[in-house]
């Protein structure tokens, strides 16, 4: 399962490519709202620094299908044709998916609550779906769930679309779709630090300095004995 960062803070996603194995980027309008910048501004800081091949996932706004595959034309324009246009799973969503998969381009199906969206999406040429997991928990049904049920249907239906899962709060909801074999996960940079947060490894790790330090001497490692 592939992990990308759900954020658009240039800091926060140097920071977690840093120490994480992070493929990508994703975003959506609220969180391009919280950097309070001109939002190509922004996405052309974090093209530059994911490179041209790099995965980045970028939502449209406008609320009728030919609008939509419109803005995923600038939106190619601006950060390269390879850029998912991330197109929210409605009505008018899906006729846009279909008409930007006959061009070609890379889709992200998002906004999903339910199965249905999932494999619609998939069914209209998207690469990646994508399930809000917690927000469907928060609903009074199963993310999880969710978003397993339609990593089986578009295998049945024997598409090449991937579960992008999204909208997570917590590790233990990374973990269940990183056993079931998803395709990709998009996690806060919050949620991110929260997957290796293990005490035990910590306190493993300081008492094999202390013994280390004790047998050859304060601030020694294998390098210097
Ligand atoms: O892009 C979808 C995802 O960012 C939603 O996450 O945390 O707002 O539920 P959240």
């Amino acid at each position: 399962m592939k992990i990308l960062i759900d954020n658009a803070d240039i800091q926060e996603i140097k920071k977690a490519y840093e120490y994480f194995p992070i493929t990508g980027v994703t975003c959506n309008p609220t969180i391009l709202k919280r950097t309070g910048r001109n939002p190509y501004d922004v996405l052309k800081e974090i093209r530059e620094f994911i490179g041209a091949d790099g995965d980045l996932h970028v939502q449209v706004v406008s609320a009728k299908a030919e609008d939509m595959v419109v803005e995923a034309h600038k939106i190619q324009e601006v950060l390269g044709k390879n850029t998912y246009i991330k197109i929210p799973v409605v009505r008018e969503g899906l006729k846009a998916m279909k008409l930007l998969h006959a061009e070609g381009a890379n889709i992200t199906g998002t906004a999903i609550y339910n199965q249905m969206q999932g494999y619609l999406a998939g069914m209209a040429g998207a690469a990646y779906v994508a399930p809000y997991v917690n927000r469907i928990d928060n609903l009074g049904y199963n993310g999880v769930q969710v978003a397993k049920d339609i990593h089986d249907m578009l295998k049945h239906a024997g598409l090449k679309t991937e579960v992008i899962a999204a909208s997570f709060k917590n590790s233990q909801q990374v973990l269940e779709l990183a056993k079931y074999g998803l395709g990709a996960s998009t996690i806060a940079p919050d949620v991110i630090e929260g997957l290796i947060k293990v005490d035990a490894a910590v306190l493993a790790v300081d008492a094999f300095t202390r013994d280390f330090e004790e047998l050859c001497g304060e601030g020694n490692t294998m390098l210097n004995i």
